[in-house]
């Protein structure tokens, strides 16, 4: 058996609060959906792409990736998030309709005078900002934790952002940021949310609403099994409010996979209550980097989640390479450190303890995982898909 580079925790769901499903109801994913598609030029569901051999190779029915990596041309889901969060907040200032061309007209800059929106980022959140920002014609501001990758701080300039990258861990940096929105009169755009500010992160939560409709629309079977990386678990929770409100005839199991050394829902499972992972966070995959879960996701999280997977880096660079180099004639999948954590799940779940089956995979199930993210950092991902970096003890013959 291989050493503990994936642990497992056992949630007992309770399904007991619908109240936290309700703003991902039918009804509000499909305004989400129209919001995004009024983005014209900008908006196009990305694939969902099945992986039969890999499927055939695990002993398993189906399996199923949405695969982001080519939203809006940012390489990652995100800016579904920012740009129904900004949207959101214009409209509301102006009372006019959530419609994107109507959001670009001088009328709407005339009336909310010169604002400047501000966010703190590992990397793809702040690039989503920025670039809704800079296409609705209004200035950002991105904060970024200590050891941000450069092209990560790169790309988010691009878009005309100016960029502070702090000497303090995501979380930290999360804090300093509403400090100084508040003293500038900046208005954030947070992907997490604390007391008294839980609008526009709910906003964002519902952003990502439109990512899982796709998938759900294109999935040609029900899933039994549905895998959601998490950082603060805003995108987790998301996902599995669209599809429990989906009822389907017997309910999915639900799996958190986190980055093991910012495993704060991992830790909260084990516990019952949120609780925090302090220090640097330091994990290749920095859109988990997060140290402190998102309260509106913990709601939902703890009520609907089946099991949380705490995984070493080791399993997103398997998983780098694993969907990269697909078997068969299954399509390929090009996934950064975030978004390719559940392709070296896949890759270990029967060579791993008694994983397949404490999670009640058989050869009827039918997997669904999110691949959040392209190679945001090219040379990270040649260096671990080509150049071997970051081994995984993984044996096809176990
Ligand atoms: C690629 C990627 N995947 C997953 C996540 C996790 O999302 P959340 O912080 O909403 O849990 C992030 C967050 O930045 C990300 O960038």
């Amino acid at each position: 058996m291989l050493s503990l580079t994936l642990e497992l925790v056992k949630n007992n769901p309770k399904r007991s609060n619908a109240d936290c499903l309700k703003p991902f109801a039918p009804s509000e994913v499909k305004k989400v959906r129209a919001f995004h598609e009024s983005m014209w030029g900008y908006y196009h569901a990305t694939p969902l792409r099945e992986l039969k051999n890999l499927a055939a190779w695990l002993g398993v029915k189906s399996i199923f990736v949405k695969d982001e990596s080519s939203r809006f041309n940012l390489q990652s889901f995100k800016a579904l998030g920012g740009s129904f969060a900004i949207a959101s907040y214009l409209a509301k200032k102006c009372a006019c309709p959530l419609d994107f061309d109507k959001l670009t007209y001088e009328s709407v800059q005339e009336k909310v005078g010169n604002i400047t929106f501000a966010t703190t980022t590992d990397g793809n959140h702040g690039r989503g900002v920025a670039w809704t920002a800079r296409i609705l014609g209004f200035p950002s501001v991105v904060y970024m934790p200590k050891g941000s990758a450069q092209e990560r701080v790169d790309n988010i300039r691009r878009e005309g952002a100016a960029v502070k990258v702090t000497e303090l861990n995501y979380d930290d940096t999360v804090r300093l940021l509403a400090k100084d929105a508040q003293q500038n009169g900046w208005v954030v755009i947070q992907d997490t949310a604390w007391p008294e500010y839980e609008e526009i992160p709910l906003w964002i939560m519902q952003g990502y609403s439109t990512m899982v409709e796709e998938a759900l629309e294109k999935i040609p079977i029900a899933p039994t099994h549905v895998f959601a990386q998490a950082g603060v678990g805003s995108m987790a929770a998301a996902v599995q409010a669209v599809v429990a409100n989906r009822h389907y005839r017997k309910d999915p199991a639900f799996i958190i996979l986190e980055a093991a050394e910012a495993n704060c829902f991992y830790r909260s499972m084990s516990q019952g209550v949120p609780v925090s992972v302090k220090g640097d966070l330091n994990t290749i995959m920095a859109g988990l980097a997060c140290g402190e879960v998102n309260p509106l996701a913990w709601e939902i999280i703890s009520n609907y989640s089946a099991f949380c997977l705490s995984c070493h880096d080791d399993v997103a660079a398997l998983g780098m390479r694993l969907w990269g180099n697909p078997l068969g004639d299954d399509p390929k999948i090009t996934a950064g450190e975030s978004g390719a954590i559940g392709g070296g799940v896949i890759g270990l779940l029967d060579k791993y303890h008694n994983l397949k089956t404490d999670m009640g995979i058989n050869k009827d199930s039918v997997l669904l995982f999110f691949n959040t993210e392209g190679d945001t950092v090219p040379k990270n991902y040649l260096d671990i898909v080509w150049g071997g970096k970051i081994p995984c003890d993984f044996r096809s013959d176990v």
